[in-house]
């Protein structure tokens, strides 16, 4: 099994929205047994807290699962345990390289799987206000990024 996990700055935007975005689509892929979703944020000011009403809002009018979510920070243990580590903009792929041990090779940005949309970073919809933006381009990243794994 692989774990993979979404990484952004409060973990209660962004990193929420990808880790049950892929969840979805892992689950309708019947692809479970395979890949373990997390998410997990740098700041940790949001510990024990819900998502944010925004990313909670979209992913119920998409009928997405968002179940027994409680925003965390990122730890050398979750960076040990994954396999995988995708980080939602530059600021958050420093600090983790920065911060945390032996993260290089498994280390990757978020908008590198969504090429086909003119993005260097998935724009945080805590100072934009934006979900909807924001869902686009992790939608597309999560269908790339599985693509990616099953090869
Ligand atoms: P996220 O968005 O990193 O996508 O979860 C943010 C959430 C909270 C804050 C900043 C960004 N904050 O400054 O509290």
């Amino acid at each position: 099994m692989k774990k993979i996990t979404f990484i952004c700055l409060g973990n209660i935007c962004r990193s929420p929205m990808a880790e049950f975005v892929m969840k979805d689509l892992i689950k309708k892929n019947n692809l479970e047994k395979l890949f373990f979703v997390t998410s997990a944020g740098t700041s940790g000011e949001h510990d024990g807290e819900g998502m944010h009403f925004g990313t909670k809002t979209k992913l119920e009018n998409l009928n997405i699962e968002h179940r027994n979510f409680k925003s965390k920070k990122l730890t050398q243990k979750l960076c040990d345990e994954s396999d995988f580590l995708i980080t939602m903009d530059n600021s958050n792929f420093n600090n983790v390289l920065k911060k945390f041990n032996n993260t290089q090779n498994k280390l990757l940005k978020m908008t590198d799987f969504a090429s086909e949309l003119d993005y260097d970073e998935v724009p945080d919809p805590w100072y934009s206000g934006n979900f909807d933006e924001t869902y686009q381009i992790i939608s597309l990243a999560c269908k790339n990024l599985l693509t990616y794994l099953r090869k």
